[in-house]
């Protein structure tokens, strides 16, 4: 069994280490005057994004070093192993094949000695087939109308993509079926999701891998006693239920037949799998066309992924920057600021991606990693953010790395919007890289007594990424360049990216106080002091409330 030299013993890391001391206070306003041409060399254009990482806190030195790392922990050789179907998944023992959902017909990908491509490209036939139906109004519900709404039924990996993908598609979709999502147990989420609805006119799409979680299958389960109470017939659940799952038994059990279920497989992760089936509602949305221009965004960024050099490979540079900033610089948060209100959901999307794939504390040998790993993601569209929390990210004491993203063109007709929207993402990149300083105060005119409030420190670094338009092509494009600088990441830092067993604990104890909320008598609670007072508290209010 090979070995994997731990992160911080290797040469490199050293070097790195010695180097981010002669780099550590250099300022951006020094490295743009020094190398004005520094804006237009580091830059790198792939799948239709361009990518602007000037505004970095690096030399060309430290791009060398942190390629020279990424060569040495073998990000190269591992993605290679990850497009071969290898089992990388270590803790699972899986492949992680989601490259393999949008694979061109007629490729060949391996698992086990089976080509997994045929089967990838079955179920986007049967997804593109059921779509159209809803889509033209063949498909009809129990009582023969129209599907007016669709509501996705799913949570984590098994939602966000899809949510996001529908708010970002919004302007390619079919205006005359709305999308709706139902992710949360709270049954205000169902009951406010469903309450100006008529289910003769609804369609749900259950999505669960697992067909398992307790959130959605008990929002399944209501959604079915909602549309029975109204339709009366058990019959009816198979014109207005369709599921996306792995697992084909407990999808019988619930009452839908095979040819209302849409399979994929153990080897593609929840939260990369919004290319896969789970997709179903965004494609009902925006069509099969757009939904195979995403996927052909995504195919477009793997080839970039899996060809370009490492010094010029887009999500291996972002990846590489990521790691600078948490383990050198020793920031805990990135934030993620589309200046686009339609990739509202996009920060939302990507903590599920980058939080669950490398929130990891042990490597992939099991031993505790001893640096740190995932940094925490969150982010707002801009300019809304602007005016909440851009005041920290200029003047606050934390060092918070932005990815800036926006679009050439606007999705409205309201061209000038677009300018003024543009002018602020190009006007932020530049405000946190080089600030404001006393004497530019002073020129402006600034009373002594304010200076030391109004000065602006800058060197907070950036990345802008940039498209023409958000097309579902550019769309795809994006979000695999997140997944593989998500990989990168988690190569250099030898963690397991695939696995989730963070989750797990949670689940099973609610799993345990489930009954000790519900049962008339009070059950013998055996939790410590605190779990024990609040399920005794939450008993009483909810006694009380009865009575
Ligand atoms: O929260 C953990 C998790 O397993 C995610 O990884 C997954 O995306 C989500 O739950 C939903 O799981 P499923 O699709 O099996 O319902």
């Amino acid at each position: 069994m090979t070995v994997t030299p731990r992160l911080t013993d290797t040469p490199t890391w050293r070097a790195l280490q010695t180097h981010f001391e002669s780099v550590r206070e250099l300022h951006l306003r020094g490295l743009f005057a020094e190398d004005p041409g520094r804006g237009d060399r580091m830059v790198l254009e792939a799948a239709g994004l361009y990518l602007d990482y000037s505004k970095n806190r690096m030399t060309d030195e430290t791009r060398r070093l942190l390629v020279q790392l990424a060569v040495e922990r073998g990000v190269g050789e591992r993605r290679d192993a990850m497009f071969r179907g290898e089992r990388i998944n270590v803790s699972e023992d899986r492949a992680v094949l989601h490259v393999a959902l949008r694979a061109p017909r007629g490729s060949h990908i391996l698992v086990d000695g089976h080509d997994v491509v045929p089967d990838v490209h079955a179920v986007l036939d049967r997804m593109a087939d059921l779509a159209g139906r809803v889509r033209s109004g063949e498909w009809r519900g129990f009582t023969g109308r129209r599907v007016k709404t669709v509501i996705n039924i799913g949570i984590g990996g098994s939602y966000l993509g899809p949510e996001m993908a529908c708010l970002a598609l919004r302007s390619c979709s079919d205006r005359s079926i709305e999308t709706r999502f139902v992710s949360n147990i709270d049954g205000a989420d169902l009951v406010e999701a469903t309450a100006d609805l008529d289910p003769a006119e609804t369609l749900f799409v259950v999505s669960s891998k697992t067909f398992t979680t307790l959130e959605t299958m008990t929002n399944a389960y209501s959604a079915r006693q909602w549309l029975l109470s109204a339709l009366g017939d058990e019959a009816a659940v198979g014109r207005h239920f369709v599921a996306v799952s792995t697992n084909a038994a407990e999808v019988e059990r619930f009452g839908i037949g095979s040819s209302n279920t849409f399979g994929f497989w153990d080897w593609v992760g929840g939260r990369y799998s919004m290319d896969s089936a789970i997709g179903l509602s965004l494609m009902i949305a925006v069509g099969p066309e757009n939904f195979f221009a995403m996927l052909a965004g995504f195919r477009a960024m793997d080839e970039h992924f899996l060809t370009a050099p490492l010094d010029r490979n887009m999500p291996v540079i972002l990846g590489l920057l990521a790691v600078w900033y948490n383990n050198f610089f020793g920031a805990q948060t990135q934030a993620v600021l589309p200046y686009s209100s339609a990739l509202a959901r996009f920060p939302a999307y990507l903590q599920q991606l980058q939080m669950e794939s490398n929130g990891k504390r042990v490597d992939i040998e099991g031993r505790p990693v001893g640096y740190d790993t995932g940094p925490i993601i969150w982010g707002e569209p801009g300019t809304d953010s602007q005016h909440s929390f851009f005041q920290l990210l200029h003047q606050g004491t934390k060092l918070v790395p932005c990815d800036l993203i926006g679009f050439a063109a606007p999705l409205s007709a309201l061209e000038f919007h677009h300018d003024l929207l543009m002018a602020n993402l190009f006007a932020q990149a530049e405000a946190l890289a080089f600030g404001r300083t006393v004497s530019e105060l002073k020129t402006l005119g600034a009373g002594a007594g304010q200076i030391p409030f109004r000065v602006v420190e800058g060197n907070h670094p950036t990345n802008v990424i940039l498209a023409d338009v958000l097309t579902p092509r550019t769309l795809g494009s994006l979000i695999a360049l997140y997944e593989h600088s998500v990989f990168t990441q988690g190569a250099i830092w030898a963690i397991d990216s695939f696995d989730q067993w963070g989750v797990e604990l949670g689940k099973a104890l609610a799993g345990r106080i489930i009954p000790e909320l519900t049962e008339v008598e009070e059950p013998g609670l055996e939790h410590d002091s605190s779990t024990n007072a609040l399920i005794r508290r939450y008993r009483d209010a909810r006694r009380a409330e009865r009575e």
